[in-house]
This record gives structure tokens, C-alpha cells and sequence, in this order.
């Protein structure tokens, strides 16, 4: 029988919330986890950070992850926002490469200290009775590619799966991804590994996959207004051509993330927090950077839902003159 590789959504601070995720679930993503979520706010019971934590049951499985460098406050954290929301996993960061976070020694600062990166593990393992993951880079920068040494003190900590974003914290997001350093992960370590970095697309995620030799695949930017990019590299893995997805696919995607967003959040947080979602859906259509213009002035959602219709059949009629 066929092995089937899991595909995780990239959690992505932002727009990885709960209705970005069942939408991804939806299209065939196995795996999904919540944006990072500060250790140190769930301590002091800081609400809005606790609300972060919120997830649909539909979402399973689904992993909580959390960011910080104090093993004690991950564990106490872990801890307290398991008893209230029972995620299937916990997910530590240690690959955020954002200044603010970097200089409190958080996210990919981890990469730098491999012994402090196994006591966390070690710790929120010891906290919480499900499993605990770990998400890392390639390394600090070119001269520092230690990732597999992380992962081993990451398995040795008790991490039940890594997964390596494979580029290093100098790089942040820019191309191109190293597949050789995640290839050395999979070797270092026995637990699984997922490799991520620039899929996107059926056929880059089956490079990756072959190229690493890891256990499975995680998706993140291009998953952003394309949550079907899952059914595309699925598609393409398991040897099928790769289904494009028709306009009014497209449009009946973005109106049904809309609704869900609102129904979960309410139109004044939902519909500015959706404007980089209608970017993504748009990206690559005729007269998208316009339209995009006139819906981020838009606040009332029936006003987006009239503009987007408006659009589609401004794309639709220019699809039957060309036809
Ligand atoms: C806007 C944005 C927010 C992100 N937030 C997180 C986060 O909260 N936690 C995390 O581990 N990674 C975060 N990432 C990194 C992604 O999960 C992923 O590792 C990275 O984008 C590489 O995958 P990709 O090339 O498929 O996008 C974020 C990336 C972006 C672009």
C-alpha cells in the first residue's frame, strides 16, 4: 500500500486561525497548529492570549504552539491552556526569526543554545500528557548550520517529531531552501521529520519530499488565499496531475472564509483580519491590485461580499470573452 505523507499547515501568525485552518483541513491538510502563543501571557492569565489557544473540534488534530526560553514558564504555560482546550499536541518555536522575539531570546535565538532548546522539550514533556513537537530552522546563519544538533537535543528532551523550516534565522523568509540540511535532520534523529520551505505547488512539494527523505511536508505562505495548494501537492504525490482551481471555486472559497471568520470573531475583528487572506485569493487575477484597494476600505461585510461578487463577474465575463 501507498504511504500517505501528512501535509501540515504552517502556522502563520495572523491568518492561521481557526477558520483559515478548517478551510485547510477542508482541502486535505492533515496537521494543523495554532499561531505561536507567548508561554509567558498564558502564565499570567492573560486573556486575549488564552483566546489565541481557540480551536474547533473539527480542526483535530491540532497542536497549540508556544513560544519563550524559560523552561518553567513553558512548562507552567503548556500546562495551564491544556486544561482549558486539550490540544492533540504542543508545538514549541524555535525557528520565529522576528527581532522583538530574537532579543528576548525566544523563537530561533533557541538555535543557539541546543542544551536550553532540550531542557524545554524536556520540561513541557514532563507538563503535559500529549505529545510534544518542536519546530526549528536550518540554523542561526551559513556558518552556524547546527539544526541537527538541535533535533537530537530536541529527541533527547522527549520531542515527539521536528520539523525544519530550511532556511536560517539570518535568511528569514528569502529563497532559496537548503533540502541537504534538512536531509541531515531525518538522518540525526529517529523520531519523524517534516521538512518545510517554499512549497508551492504539487511539484515542489514532491521535490522537497524526495530531496529530504523526510516523513512528511508542512505548507505555510502559499497555503494563504489557496488553502486547495493541500489537495494540489496530494494530488501530485500520490501521481495525478494537479487540479487547477476554477474561479468559481476561488470566489465560493473566499465567501465561505469569510462567513466562517465572522461567525467565530465577529465582522469588526474578523473582516480587517481577513484583508491579507483576500489578497492571497486574489493574487495573480486581473485587476486584483485595484480591487484589493477598494476591500481594504471596506468594514461591513455585506459591502466586501457585494465587491467581491462585483469582481467576479467583471473576471468571468473577461474568462467568456476570451473562451
Ligand atoms: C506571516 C507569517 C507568520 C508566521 N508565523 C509563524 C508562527 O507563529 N509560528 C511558526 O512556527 N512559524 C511561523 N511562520 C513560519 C511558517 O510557519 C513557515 O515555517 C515559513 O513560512 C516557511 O514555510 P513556507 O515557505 O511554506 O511559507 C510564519 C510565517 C509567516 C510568513
Amino acid at each position: 500500500m501507498k504511504q500517505h505523507t501528512p501535509l501540515f499547515l504552517g502556522p502563520m501568525a495572523g491568518y492561521t486561525d481557526s477558520a483559515c485552518r478548517r478551510l485547510c483541513r477542508e482541502y486535505g491538510a492533515d496537521i494543523v497548529c495554532s499561531e505561536m502563543i507567548s508561554a509567558k501571557a498564558l502564565c499570567y492569565g492573560d486573556n486575549k492570549t488564552h483566546e489565541l489557544a481557540y480551536f474547533d473540534p473539527d480542526e483535530r488534530p491540532i497542536g497549540l504552539q508556544i513560544f519563550g526560553n524559560d523552561p518553567v514558564c513553558m512548562a507552567k504555560g503548556a500546562e495551564m491552556v491544556y486544561e482549558r482546550y486539550r490540544p492533540d499536541f504542543f508545538d514549541i518555536n524555535m525557528g520565529c526569526p522576528v527581532p522583538k522575539i530574537v532579543k528576548s531570546g525566544d523563537g530561533s535565538a533557541l538555535m543557539r543554545d541546543p542544551a536550553l532548546a532540550g531542557q524545554i522539550v524536556e520540561a513541557v514533556v514532563k507538563a503535559v500528557p500529549v505529545p510534544v513537537t518542536v519546530k526549528i530552522r536550518a540554523g542561526w546563519d551559513e556558518s552556524c548550520l547546527n539544526a541537527p544538533e538541535v533535533a537530537k537535543a530536541a529527541e533527547a528532551g522527549g520531542a515527539g517529531r521536528i520539523v525544519v523550516h530550511g532556511k536560517t534565522r539570518v535568511q528569514f523568509y528569502a529563497p532559496p531552501v537548503n533540502p541537504s540540511i534538512i536531509a541531515a535532520v531525518k538522518q540525526a534523529v529517529s523520531i519523524p521529520v517534516i521538512a518545510n520551505g517554499d512549497i508551492d505547488s504539487g511539484e515542489s512539494a514532491k521535490t522537497l519530499l524526495e530531496q529530504t527523505g523526510c516523513d512528511g511536508l508542512m505548507i505555510g505562505r502559499a497555503a494563504i488565499g489557496a488553502p486547495w495548494i493541500f489537495k494540489q501537492a496530494r494530488e501530485v504525490l500520490e501521481g495525478k496531475p494537479q487540479t487547477e482551481i476554477t474561479l468559481e471555486e476561488r470566489f465560493a472559497c473566499m465567501y465561505r472564509h469569510i462567513d466562517m471568520a465572522c461567525e467565530q470573531k465577529g465582522q469588526d475583528i474578523a473582516i480587517p483580519a481577513m484583508r491579507g487572506h483576500l489578497s492571497g485569493y486574489m493574487r495573480g487575477l486581473y485587476g486584483a491590485a485595484t480591487m484589493r484597494n477598494r476591500l481594504n476600505q471596506e468594514n461591513d461585510k455585506e459591502q466586501v461580499r457585494a465587491l467581491l461578487k462585483e469582481y467576479y463577474f467583471s473576471l468571468k465575463n473577461k474568462e467568456d470573452d476570451h473562451g
